[in-house]
């Protein structure tokens, strides 16, 4: 863990103004999401979603009891039912709407966590105190998955147990047939690659881009943990997505990529990108996939996976995740699914493909924090030629989770923060959205009031700062 400043704190409310003006960008921001908008997505989220996700997560510790004690005895037992008090009292706290307490687990982000609380109630002021439905979204909804990990952190034998690995593994195994799909389709695409013409490559990375955009849909936060995995082949309803991809900014992601490759060619490009992660499942197998072919495709030489340290948003991917994922695929009985989990490990072992965690991923902060507060990974990823990041999540930290207008350009909502040329892949899960053209969010809301949230819609939205 690499948090600049003191151990872990927080950029200061006084302190913002100044750094604004430091950054060359403007301070006023619209208001953030939150819970205090009644009937809004946030707060249906916090008075329906949250909780029935602390539900699950309080049923999958007791369905482990045996588990515990047959690795502790009674120490185990003894833990499972204060890890369980623990989560029972979060949710009590949740719905009855309690202000937001300090963290105690005495892991290094606490003192971040807490001076982050202390901040956010100085700005609240006279507008009421940080609690569930009245402070931002973005940060109770963090809060809440960082006072899960707690809750089993503060019971020792517990520690590693993650409650939410049983749905992480039912997503995959449910995706099986997909999964054999989009591996077959891989396979077959790299026994051809070295010859293909440059339409052919695009219009083939145009096509695994769109698998990774649409394995989006299949996170477990949207659905409280119920599974959500993909059922069919997702190559043969590309066609048909494509009136709801909203913006396609395909066209700025493969310029680059391909004068790279040029460049390459010239003797200069060792092109490096970075995917910051979401969800395990089937989105991480796209994601692989993806990954695959634009190292086999030579677009792309190296790549730096982002994951998170902690169990997060119910199904975002850890280290554990990730390498459980790449074994599942090498030991299938399928064999081009095992065929892509060796060279998936190979590429791990020849350092072509890198996975790193940071807990600047799973703090509350909005990534135009990073640089301030986490300069180490700031700097890590200005090395990078290309950022995807995946998710909704991950949108919502790019664009601070405000309520911005619909038309304000990306660059405005990333508030400068830019390490690197950098394109998100998202559906749309939560009511926030920029850069659309005048008039379009107002056509969507009226053709279908839940387009913001539904996960139908999509988005492939590069940085303007590096357009040329
Ligand atoms: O629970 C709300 C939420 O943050 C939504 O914004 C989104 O649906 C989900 O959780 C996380 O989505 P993703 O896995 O795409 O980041
Ligand atoms: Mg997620």
């Amino acid at each position: 863990m690499a948090l600049r400043r003191i151990a872990g704190e927080a950029p200061s409310a006084e302190t913002e103004e100044g750094e604004d003006e430091e950054r060359g960008v403007r301070s006023e921001v619209p208001d953030s999401l939150s819970g205090k908008y009644t009937g809004s997505f946030a707060y249906l989220t916090i008075k329906d979603r949250l909780p029935q996700i602390l539900t699950k997560a309080v049923d999958t510790v007791h369905r482990h009891r045996d588990k515990f004690f047959a690795q502790h005895g009674q120490e185990g037992v003894e833990a499972e039912k204060r890890a369980i008090g623990l989560l029972s009292k979060l949710r009590n706290e949740l719905q009855t709407d309690k202000p937001a307490l300090p963290l105690t687990d005495g892991l290094p982000d606490v003192a971040h966590w807490n001076k982050y609380l202390e901040q956010q109630q100085a700005r609240l002021g006279s507008e009421g105190n940080t609690s569930w439905f009245n402070a931002p979204w973005l940060y109770m909804e963090c809060y809440m998955y960082r006072r899960i990990h707690e809750a089993l952190q503060l019971n020792p034998p517990m520690c590693d147990f993650d409650v939410f690995n049983e749905a992480k593994t039912q997503g995959f195994l449910e995706s099986q047939q997909a999964i054999i799909a989009i591996s077959t389709h891989l396979q077959e695409v790299n026994k051809k690659v070295e010859g293909f013409q440059e339409t052919h490559l695009k219009a083939e990375l145009m096509q695994l881009l769109q698998v990774a955009l649409w394995g989006n849909r299949c996170d477990l936060s949207i659905s409280a943990g119920v599974t959500n995995s993909q059922t069919f082949n997702p190559l043969t309803a590309l066609e048909s997505l494509k009136p709801f991809i909203l913006i396609n900014d395909f066209e700025f992601v493969w310029r680059l990529l391909i004068n790279n490759k040029k460049n390459k060619i010239s003797g200069t490009a060792h092109t490096r990108i970075d995917i910051v992660l979401d969800n395990s499942g089937f989105e991480l197998v796209a994601d692989l996939v993806l990954a695959d072919f634009l190292i086999t495709s030579q677009l792309v030489h190296e790549i730096h996976f982002h994951g998170k340290s902690i169990p997060w948003f119910v199904s975002d991917t850890t280290k554990k995740d990730f390498d459980w994922t790449l074994n599942q695929m090498k030991t299938s009985s399928h064999p081009q699914m095992s065929k892509c989990g060796a060279a998936w490990e190979n590429n791990v072992k020849r350092g072509v493909w890198n996975y790193q965690d940071h807990v600047f991923w799973t703090l509350p902060n909005e990534f135009y924090d990073m640089s301030l507060i986490a300069n180490d990974l700031h700097a890590e990823l200005q090395k990078s030629h290309l950022i995807f990041f995946k998710g909704d999540l991950n949108y919502r930290k790019l664009t601070g989770d405000r309520k911005w207008s619909y038309t304000v350009p990306f660059e405005t909502a990333l508030r400068g923060f830019q390490p690197a040329p950098l394109c998100s892949l998202r559906t749309l899960k939560a009511d926030i959205q920029v850069g659309l053209k005048t008039g379009l969010g107002e056509q969507l809301a009226a053709s279908d009031p839940d387009w913001l949230t539904s996960g139908h819609y999509a988005i492939i939205q590069f940085s303007n700062s590096f357009r040329k």
